[in-house]
C-alpha cells in the first residue's frame, strides 16, 4: 500500500523545514536589520519565549513524520544561540533526516566550532556575504564588519568538511552590484558556490524598491562577458537556485530569481520562527502558535493533527502573486530576520 503524502491546496508536499534560533544578529544590513529600526531600544524575543532545544526536537520529530527530509537553521544569525552543536547533535538523531544546514554570516565561525558543529551531524552551512570588496562589504552590513573574517571563517567550515559552502549575496542595483564579478572571480577555481540572489520585498521595514531589483539575467551576462558559463541541471524538483557552471571548468555558480522567476509552484518549505510560530510562506503576514501548544501539553497526535490541518489548508504563492498583479494585498508582512531566509 502507498503511503499517503501530506499536500497542500497546491498539491505541494512537505519536505524542508527551515527553523529560525534567534531574531538577533550582530549585524544590521540595511536591508534585513536596518539601524534605525534595530537600534539600542529595539526589543528582541525575551529567552524565555524562545522555543528550547528539546521543543524544537519535539517539533523537528513531529514534521519529519509529516514527510520533512530536510532541515535548515538560521536566524537572525544562529551561531548567537549557545551550544548549537547540542541542538544539532538532537536533530541529526531524527530519523529520516537527509541533511542539516546552517545560514550563517560566519562572523563567529572560528574553527573550534566549526568543527563541534560537524562533529554533531551539521552537514553543510551556506554563508551569507554581500560583497567581496572591503568597503562595500562593511557597508553593507553597516557595523564595519571586515570582508577578511568572514572568509576566515569561510575557511574553517571547509576545514571541518561543511560541504559544499554555498555563499549568498543578495544583489541590489547601485548598492553593491559592482560587486558581481569580483565575487564571481573570488571564488572562481574553489569548490564553493556563489548564488546570486534578487532583492525582495521581504518585511516591511527595508524600504523594497523594485528599480533596486537585478534580475538574473542581467547578472549572468555580466558573469558570462568575464568567464562564459553553462545551465546545469537542477539538483532536486523545487530546487531553489539555477544553477550554471564555467565553461572552463571554474566551477557553479547560482542564480536566485524570486522576484523575475517565482517558484511557489514548487515550494516545499515551512518556517518555524524562534518562538514557536509556524509559517507556510516567507511573506505570510500571521503564524501558527505552537509554543502555546507544546507547554499548555499537547500530546502528539494533537499536534500532528494541527500541522496536518495546516498545511492541507496551505495555498500560499506570494512571489507568484506578486509578479502577475500590479499591486499586492496591502499585507503586513513578517520580518526576515524573525524568520530567517
Ligand atoms: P539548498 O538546500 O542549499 O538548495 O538551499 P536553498 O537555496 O533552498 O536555501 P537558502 O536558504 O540558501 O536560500 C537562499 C535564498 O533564496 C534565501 O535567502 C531567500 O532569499 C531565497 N529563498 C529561499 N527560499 C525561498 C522561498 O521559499 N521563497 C522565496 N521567495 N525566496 C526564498
Ligand atoms: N531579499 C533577498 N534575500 C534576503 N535575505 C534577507 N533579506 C532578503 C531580501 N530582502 C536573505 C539573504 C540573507 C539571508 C539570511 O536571507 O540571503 O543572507
Ligand atoms: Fe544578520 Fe543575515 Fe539579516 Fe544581515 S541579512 S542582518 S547577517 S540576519
Ligand atoms: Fe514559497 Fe511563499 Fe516563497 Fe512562494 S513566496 S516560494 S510560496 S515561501
Amino acid at each position: 500500500m502507498q503511503e499517503d503524502v501530506l499536500t497542500d491546496q497546491l498539491n505541494r508536499p512537505l519536505r524542508d523545514l527551515r527553523i529560525s534560533l534567534t531574531d538577533r544578529c550582530n549585524f544590521r544590513c540595511a536591508y534585513c536589520m536596518p539601524k534605525a529600526l534595530f537600534g539600542a531600544n529595539h526589543a528582541f524575543m525575551p529567552r524565555s519565549q524562545l522555543l528550547s532545544f528539546e521543543e524544537i526536537e519535539r517539533l523537528a520529530r513531529l514534521f519529519v513524520g509529516l514527510g520533512v527530509r530536510k532541515l535548515r537553521l538560521t536566524g537572525g544569525e544562529p551561531l548567537i544561540r549557545r551550544d548549537l552543536d547540542q541542538l544539532i547533535g538532537m536533530l541529526a538523531g531524527i530519523d529520516g533526516v537527509e541533511d542539516i544546514s546552517l545560514t550563517t554570516n560566519a562572523s563567529l565561525l572560528t574553527l573550534e566550532k566549526a568543527q563541534a558543529l560537524k562533529a554533531a551531524g551539521l552537514n553543510r552551512i551556506t554563508v551569507s556575504l554581500d560583497g567581496i570588496d572591503d568597503a562595500t562589504f562593511k557597508a553593507m552590513n553597516d557595523v564595519g564588519f571586515p570582508v577578511a573574517k568572514v572568509l576566515e571563517g569561510i575557511d574553517n567550515a571547509e576545514a571541518a568538511g561543511l560541504s559544499p559552502i554555498k555563499i549568498n549575496m543578495v544583489v541590489q542595483r547601485g548598492v553593491n552590484d559592482h560587486d558581481i564579478v569580483p565575487m564571481a572571480g573570488h571564488f572562481r577555481g574553489t569548490p564553493h558556490i556563489v548564488r546570486f540572489i534578487e532583492y525582495m520585498d521581504v518585511g516591511n521595514t527595508n524600504g523594497w524598491r523594485l528599480d533596486e531589483v537585478m534580475p538574473s539575467r542581467e547578472v549572468v551576462e555580466r558573469i558570462h562577458a568575464e568567464w562564459p558559463v553553462e545551465p546545469l541541471e537542477a539538483n532536486y524538483r523545487g530546487e531553489v537556485a539555477e544553477r550554471y557552471r564555467y565553461v572552463d571548468g571554474g566551477g557553479e555558480i547560482g542564480m536566485i530569481s524570486s522576484v523575475s522567476q517565482p517558484f511557489c509552484g514548487d515550494c516545499s518549505r515551512a518556517r518555524l520562527s524562534a518562538e514557536g510560530k509556524l509559517y507556510t510562506c516567507l511573506f505570510a503576514s500571521a503564524g501558527h502558535d505552537l509554543r502555546d501548544r507544546l507547554r499548555e501539553g499537547a500530546d502528539d497526535s494533537e499536534l500532528l493533527e494541527f500541522l496536518k490541518g495546516i498545511w492541507r489548508r496551505r495555498a500560499d504563492r506570494y512571489s507568484e502573486l506578486r509578479t502577475h498583479e500590479t499591486k499586492v494585498v496591502d499585507t503586513r508582512k513578517i520580518e526576515m530576520s524573525y524568520i530567517g531566509g
